[in-house]
């Protein structure tokens, strides 16, 4: 199906988008090795350059109580057990960009495994695809040769909708995209990433419900811009200090209701409040320093039967 690059080429409003089933799982990674033992990201390293300190038992008690606030809230968590020397793991979005089933005629859930833009994180894919495979999935890797794609990093599914917002620039490429477009039949809509901070779309860019995003405007260029004012019937801005320094369009909701997000977002969570949403805040401070939050802590999916 089409690729979308600006808003002139829009042939297709929001509320026709094929209605896809919320999802009711999460995989989740251990986080034994999490820490920054490199820089692929500006927030990895502090204001000397040096590479920031993780506390790895402060670490692992957020990710729990993380996994314990998506489990009370109904989602089934799946887990990705640990691997060596790949401290990134614990950001299971980025491996595979799932294709929901209900998409295809033989209900058969696939996934495009991806491929990582730094060499550091890309053991972590047959890893990662190694528990989806298990879990019922069809591989379909990328056939063009040279495309970096990196998962639910950069592909956003609308809430409950067959669209993918699709992040290019930092780390996922165009042409990937438009290999996606030529074989599933969904909608891609794709948005330029501009800021250094804000390097994959999942921090740029939040689905929260079948007609809202939350979104930070100067993550974007001007036809990103355009194209999310113009589809998203309520696109809600982010407080641009908490989105740049907290990651608060790094927020999930499975629902369309609740709101995971980092607890330092007090002024984006409180704009959620007024829109509506029930707002659940989280610790994540240990993963910040790494350039990540609740949404690319866990890979949302399902259903799967
Ligand atoms: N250190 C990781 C990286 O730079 C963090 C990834 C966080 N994931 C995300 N989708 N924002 O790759």
């Amino acid at each position: 199906m089409p690729l979308y690059q600006s808003v002139d080429e829009l042939d297709f409003r929001f509320e026709d988008l094929q209605p896809l089933p919320l999802p009711d799982r999460v995989l989740m990674a251990d986080p034994r090795d999490f820490e920054c033992a490199y820089a692929i990201n500006p927030h990895m390293v502090d204001e000397r350059g040096e590479l920031k300190r993780v506390d790895r038992e402060l670490a692992r008690r957020q990710w729990s109580a993380l996994r314990d606030a998506f489990e009370a809230s109904g989602l089934r968590v799946d887990l990705v057990p640990p691997l060596d020397r790949h401290p990134d793991l614990v950001f299971c979005a980025n491996p595979a960009l799932p294709m929901p089933r209900a998409l295809f005629a033989d209900g058969r859930p696939r996934l495009v495994p991806s491929r990582m833009a730094h060499p550091e994180r890309r053991g972590e894919v047959e890893h990662v695809v190694a528990t989806l495979r298990a879990l019922g999935y069809a591989i379909e890797p990328l056939r063009g040769a040279s495309q970096r794609l990196e998962g639910m990093g950069d592909g956003i599914w609308q809430l409950g909708r067959a669209l993918l917002w699709a992040g290019v620039g930092p780390r996922s490429d165009l042409a990937a995209w438009q290999e996606l477009a030529e074989r599933y039949p969904m909608r891609i809509v794709t948005l330029s990433l501009v800021d250094p901070a804000l390097y994959h779309l999942d921090t740029a860019l939040a689905s929260l419900a079948p007609d809202a995003c939350l979104w930070w405007p100067g993550a974007f260029d001007a036809r990103g811009r355009a194209l999310i004012e113009k589809l998203v019937p309520r696109a809600i801005a982010a407080d641009a200090d908490e989105a740049r320094r907290f990651l608060a369009c790094n927020a999930f909701s499975a629902d369309g209701k609740r709101v995971f997000i980092e607890r330092r977002c007090t002024r984006t969570s409180a704009t959620l409040r007024d829109a509506g949403f029930e707002v659940i805040p989280l610790d994540t401070s240990e993963f910040l320093k790494s350039g990540g939050s609740v949404f690319c802590m866990k890979l949302a999916h399902g259903p799967l039967a």
